[in-house]
């Protein structure tokens, strides 16, 4: 989705900003542009399709500039043109402002410009901002106080940077709904909608809150919370290193992620359940989702649990409400973020509200949180991104410590996720009526996954075979029951977004209830069957679709060999405890996205039309 970079300081700052762009790449975007303060006048490029497309029509000119700002442009208001990329520019050139979000009364404001005169460039919902500022800016006496008078008039949701010739060594950002933050140098700043962008050169970050404006210069920076006055701002440090964020040999980020979902799931336990298994302790050491004794009173009584999230985010909720209601007996429902907040819930303070976003930024989400809380809910995250909106809007939660995620399709958010849901099973268990001996066996188990998914990962040359002979097909049906009918969506979705095959993740119950009318031999069928409480149930449906001549693709625990044969191909996995296999299942199915999806010839850390992180509703 649109990403923001800009830049003040001692240095040019077009090849920071351009550094910063390539660094935002991952977001998903269809154009690209800058605007430095070159000489005291605004200078703006702007150009369709790539970063390097914007390199090239850049690379000529000497901008020696020390204040910019730049963009990637994620179309949502105006198709994906020159004229509605940002930066987009005042009557006069002399203010350049970039945007993500979406102002949901632009055409009201249009209108209203345009009658006081003010020409329009582009189609976008952004213009009005840079319009408003334009006439703002004339009556007082700098930019930041002129962007703090058009603020309260825009209805919807923001991250902006703007520039402006009257006003040379400044930067002003703002935010409501859509993340911005800044990196602090030796008297430099770099700002960013995305942390993951800046960290080559600085680790020292503000984040902005909402309702906040901030005006850098080169000498320091002052933010103003709207209406009511100046806030205290501290830089924090972010742990995530440069190389976390490379491809480091990998030729995909997707692929490196996969291969990283060892280190991440370990990550994600390290620390929480040692001194359970070793002392019986009452819970695992989850500090974040019971940081007050208040919190951790709230949770030992709550009856409910609503998780809502979107994507792979909302996949790894499906698993988490299977493992809360089996293994800590409180009822669970999973909601679609983007639903949630226009019907009417039944929520009460008995309610907890858990969020799952990689980004911890994604806005339907973070709307579906605010709604419950406004409800009375005790909110919660299990986030990655520390210090997101997410993070710091909820009561309480859980990091992933995931590493950046820099791939579109997520994988290693994924099983960090289940990861986390499995913690929080347990804590949630031992507080009701979970014995220590079932706790301790799933802990042990959990600590075993991250070896067997190595294992798993061994599988890749012979799912990239199996990728070349499965590649043709454009239609799939992804089939699981209890644990693995989540895996079965989460496994599909990914086909979809990387490879552009449509595959369906159906219930394996529910596919005599309709798909199987679509069954024949060039729809093939891929079943996750391990060997679980539901094995026998699953084989009937494999029997039913090889009976209609389709092709049947399993993915099953080691030593079945009655699979095999009624199987055309079978991928194996290591046998684990039921409410696990997720853990593993869901591997083959990433490979086999990635490779059909490269085979298919398409970058798959770039899918067409998709956003890493999606930041408007
Ligand atoms: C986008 C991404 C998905 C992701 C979803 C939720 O659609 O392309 O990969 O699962 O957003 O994102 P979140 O950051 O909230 O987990």
């Amino acid at each position: 989705m649109c990403g923001i970079i800009g830049y003040v300081g001692k240095q040019k700052a077009k090849p920071i900003l351009m550094e910063g762009l390539k660094r935002l790449e991952y977001r998903g975007y269809d154009s690209a542009g800058l605007a430095v303060l070159d000489k005291a006048k605004v200078k703006s490029v702007r150009a369709v399709g790539m970063v390097v497309e914007l390199e090239k029509k850049i690379a000529k000119l000497d901008l020696k500039g020390q204040v910019g700002v730049a963009h990637t442009r994620w179309a949502t208001h105006g198709k994906p043109s020159v004229a509605n990329s940002h930066p987009h520019t005042d009557c006069k050139n002399k203010i350049a402002v970039v945007h993500n979000g979406i102002i949901e009364n632009y055409l009201e404001l249009k209108k209203r410009l345009s009658r006081r005169g003010h020409k329009f460039k582009s189609e976008t919902d952004t213009e009005v901002i840079v319009h408003l500022i334009e006439e703002e800016r004339r009556k007082v006496n700098d930019l930041f106080e002129a962007v703090q008078r058009v603020l309260p008039k825009l209805v919807g949701a923001y991250g902006i940077a703007v520039i402006s010739e009257a006003d040379p060594d400044m930067i002003v950002i703002a935010k409501k709904g859509s993340p911005l933050l800044f990196g602090v140098g030796d008297d430099e700043y770099i700002v960013s909608s995305d942390a993951a962008a800046i960290i080559s050169y600085t680790k020292q970050v503000v984040y902005l809150n909402d309702g906040e404006v901030a005006k850098i210069t080169p000498k320091g920076y002052q933010v103003v919370e709207i209406g009511q006055g100046e806030v205290e701002k501290e830089s924090v440090k972010i742990s995530w290193t440069q190389e976390s964020a490379q491809k480091s040999g990998f030729k995909h980020y997707m692929l490196k992620e996969i291969h990283e979902q060892p280190q991440a799931i370990e990550s994600a336990i390290r620390g929480r359940v040692d001194k359970f298994i070793k002392e019986g302790s009452q819970t695992p050491i989850l500090g974040g989702l019971a940081p007050t004794k208040e919190i951790r009173d709230r949770l030992a009584k709550i009856k409910r649990i609503i998780i809502v999230s979107c994507g792979t985010s909302y996949y790894s909720g499906l698993v988490g409400e299977y493992m809360i209601e089996e293994y800590a007996g409180i009822p669970v429902e999973v909601e679609t973020a983007s639903e949630f907040r226009y019907r009417r819930p039944v929520i009460d303070e008995n309610t907890a509200i858990l969020a799952i976003s990689q980004s911890g930024e994604t806005a339907d989400t973070l709307e579906a949180i605010r709604e419950g809380k406004l409800k009375g809910a005790l909110s919660l995250g299990v986030v990655n991104v520390v210090g997101s909106t997410i993070a710091r809007e909820t009561d309480a939660g859980v990091y992933n410590h995931a590493g950046p995620e820099i791939g579109v399709a997520s994988t290693k958010a994924f099983t960090s996720q289940i990861s986390i849901l499995t913690l929080i099973t347990l804590s949630l268990g031992r507080q009701r009526q979970m014995s220590f001996v079932m706790g301790k066996r799933i802990a042990e188990e959990l600590k075993r996954i991250p070896g067997l998914v190595k294992k798993t990962l061994k599988k890749e040359a012979e799912i990239k075979k199996i990728a070349k002979k499965y590649g043709k097909y454009d239609n799939w049906l992804y089939l699981g029951r209890k644990y693995n009918f989540p895996i079965a969506m989460e496994g599909a979705l990914k086909l979809k977004e990387i490879s552009y095959a449509h595959a369906e993740g159906y219930a394996a119950g529910e596919m005599k209830h309709g798909p199987i009318a679509m069954i024949d031999s060039n729809f093939p069928s891929l079943f996750i069957i391990p060997s679980d409480s539901v094995y026998e149930k699953v084989v009937s449906g494999v029997e039913e679709i090889k009976a209609r001549g389709g092709k049947v693709l399993a993915i099953a625990t080691e030593g079945n060999k009655e699979i095999a044969k009624l199987a055309d191909d079978v991928i194996y996995i290591p046998k684990t405890l039921e409410m696990l296999t997720p853990l593993l299942s869901v591997v083959p199915l990433q490979l086999l996205a990635y490779h059909i999806g490269v085979s298919r010839g398409y970058d798959v850390d770039k899918p067409r039309n998709l956003a890493k992180s999606v930041t408007v509703e």
